[in-house]
């Protein structure tokens, strides 16, 4: 293997993960959503396998991404849905991706270049029923309806979708989950009346997906659990398999006497005569400084923790009196269930106090995606 340092993608694991989650929305079409370069396992081999599990949606947050999966050949519906002033809609309407549509400025600017292409394009109303991030307000909702149908009666859109995200459901639960779904039902309601007749609502994420049968409406959006990751804490087993493996090779070790403080600020002091191993992986790299002294690592068939400062480009490993040499791996995350004792990126979101998503979404570019399983 020639890089020092890798994560390593199962597309294999995404695969059955999307089959999971269809089997956990018992059968309801799933979108895999797959913005931030599918949340750092790669945007189109991610999208792929996602495909292959069954997904027949995709969503990605800006349009740039959805144009990116058109530009590789992928012809299944896609919806974006951050649309700021000065984006590129209308190459998007002209790839036929769904825009997400959040606020009466986005609706027009979509309007106006239909018009100017003579074409139809495909839009999903965005209720916010109590995210309070995007989404219509409950009070401007059925003004926006109004202005969607009377659009699509001029030809100029379809509206494909409304739709709408909740706030909490990583908290089953939660007195704002049913409020929202509730929200949810009477903007549907508005949007019947108007006359609209979208072929698909949907509200649930991964969250959702797992724990709420009353979310699933005509389809769910798999995000985090598609990459075998569960976004609650403490859920019990799911049958989900993290797909990405993040490891790099040691690159030197050395002996250092007892009291030698490691690593920038010493934070670290060794309390006895050790070995010390240099794992090149830095906050460059994505592993956060706030794993000094905190991080779990997989090295020499143990687990261990990060001993001292995590450095822009390396950190180092306390490893005691064991034999650890430059060449062997040390793994950060991976699937306990195929590398038996190695930590999760939920683990590190644990003791982080952060959430598994921002594990791997963080992991750099300088970290070179490796693809095992179905073809990329
Ligand atoms: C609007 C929207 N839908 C769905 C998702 C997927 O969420 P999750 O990864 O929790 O499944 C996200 C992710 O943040 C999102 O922003």
């Amino acid at each position: 293997m020639s890089h020092f340092a890798h994560a390593r993608v199962d597309l294999d694991a995404i695969a059955h993960n999307a089959r999971l989650l269809r089997e956990c929305a018992g059968g309801t079409p799933l979108m895999g959503v797959v913005k931030a370069d599918g949340y750092g396992h790669g945007m189109l081999p991610a999208a792929r396998a996602l495909i292959a599990g069954g997904a027949t949606w995709l969503g990605t947050a800006f349009i740039d991404e959805a144009l990116e999966l058109r530009r590789a050949g992928l012809t299944l519906p896609v919806l974006a849905w951050i649309i700021p002033p000065g984006e590129p809609v209308a190459e998007a309407v002209e790839a036929d991706v769904d825009l997400g549509v959040s606020d009466r400025a986005v609706l027009d600017t979509v309007i106006a270049e239909a018009v100017r292409l003579g074409r139809t394009a495909r839009v999903q109303l965005k209720a916010d029923t109590g995210l309070n991030r995007g989404g219509v307000n409950p009070a401007d909702w059925r003004n926006l309806v109004d202005a969607a149908a009377r659009a699509e009666d001029e030809g100029h859109l379809r509206v494909c979708g409304v739709w709408s995200h909740f706030a909490c459901a990583d908290e089953p639960g939660h007195p704002s989950i049913a409020l929202q779904l509730s929200r949810f039902h009477e903007a549907l309601e508005i949007a019947d009346k108007a006359g609209l007749d979208p072929e698909v609502r949907h509200i649930a994420n991964s969250a959702a997906l797992l724990t709420l049968p009353e979310a699933r409406f005509d389809l769910v959006r798999g995000g985090i659990a598609g990459y075998g990751l569960c976004p609650i804490p403490d859920f019990g087993a799911t049958g989900l398999r993290p797909a990405m493996t993040l490891r790099s090779r040691i690159a030197l070790t050395k002996r250092v006497p007892a009291g030698s403080g490691v690593s920038y600020g010493h934070r670290y002091v060794t309390d006895r005569e050790t070995t010390l191993a240099l794992v090149p992986l830095g906050y460059a790299d994505g592993v956060p400084r706030a794993a000094t002294n905190k991080g779990p690592v997989l090295l020499g068939g143990r687990s261990r923790v990060i001993s001292g400062t995590v450095c822009m480009d390396q950190f180092v490993v306390d490893v005691g009196d064991d034999t650890v040499e430059a060449g062997e791996y040390a793994v950060l995350f991976g699937d306990p269930g195929e590398d038996p004792g190695v930590p999760t990126a939920e683990d590190w979101a644990r003791i982080l106090d952060t959430i598994p998503y921002e594990i791997v979404t963080r992991v750099g570019v300088r970290v070179p995606r490796e693809y095992v399983g179905a073809p990329a």
